[in-house]
């Protein structure tokens, strides 16, 4: 098949929704083998068999299963490429509201779930020489927008140091980068993002640039180009999806 990612193997963790759900339907649109690894059984089954990939049901916060699952889809697919880890919650509380149990549990998900990902992946990324990783981190996570989110944004801020060190120990055979993302209209954010009559919350919408939220394929572009060897010379880097929120 032809196409910027022709023959690649590539796993992605969120792949069932969201901004990971535009990845797959992109990847695969470019010649990609995917594996959909995902809590959601049921959608990273249905999504996985809309572009003939496959599905592996996990749970980040299980180190153990995380690492079954990584070689099982590696097992699947052949071999690994590349990686976007796109799983990820989002919690608002602010200090006061966030108990040790909610800070543990941001953290696990989307901080050690990218890392224990990582880590099992490595050994097969490690087999080829144009190899990728993109993390989703949050633009929140280089600058917060105030207060609240206070898991969040520290779980997000150690997604995007965790990279920059993965860049170095993992090079020269496989770049890391993570993606920061701005508001983006997806399942995580339908709860806050549009008001009552059906426009973008206007004090959301005014802290970018460009006065909107993103569509979920808007962030996958950019994980496309890192994915691919268009991003040779690439890694390390934190690239702000954001529509002009953190440059100013
Ligand atoms: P989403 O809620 O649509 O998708 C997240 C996916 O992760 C879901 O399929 C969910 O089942 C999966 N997931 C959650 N916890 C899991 C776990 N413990 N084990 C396995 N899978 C798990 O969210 P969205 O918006 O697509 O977010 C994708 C990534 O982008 C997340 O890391 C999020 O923090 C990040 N992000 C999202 C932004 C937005 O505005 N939507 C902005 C900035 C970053």
């Amino acid at each position: 098949m032809a196409g910027r990612l022709a023959g690649r193997k590539i796993l992605i963790t969120g792949g069932a929704s969201g901004i990971g759900q535009a990845t797959v339907a992109s990847f695969a649109t470019e010649g990609a083998r995917v594996a959909v690894l995902d809590r959601d059984a049921g959608a990273a089954r249905s999504v996985a068999e809309s572009v003939g990939g496959v599905a592996v049901p996990v749970d980040l916060a299980d180190a153990a299963a995380v690492e079954r699952a990584v070689a099982e889809a590696a097992g699947a697919l052949g071999g690994l490429d590349g990686v976007v880890n796109a799983a990820g919650i989002f919690h608002g509380e602010g200090l006061a509201d966030t108990s040790a149990e909610l800070f543990a549990r941001t953290l696990t998900v989307n901080l050690t779930g990218t890392f224990l990902v990582v880590k099992a992946a490595a050994p097969f990324l490690q087999q080829n020489e144009r190899a990728s990783i993109v993390n989703i981190g949050s633009g929140v996570g280089l600058t917060p927008t105030g207060p609240g989110s206070t898991a969040y944004v520290a779980s997000k801020a150690g997604v995007i140091g965790l990279t920059k060190v993965l860049a170095f120990e993992l090079a020269p055979k496989v770049r890391v980068n993570v993606i920061c993302p701005g508001a983006v209209e997806t399942p995580m954010t339908a709860g806050f993002l549009r008001g009552a009559d059906g426009a973008i919350d206007p004090a959301i919408a005014g802290r970018y640039a460009l006065k909107r939220a993103a569509a979920p394929e808007e962030i996958a572009a950019a994980i496309l180009f890192l994915t691919t060897h268009e991003a040779s010379f690439v890694t390390g880097v934190a690239l702000a999806v954001d529509g002009g929120r953190t440059f100013h």
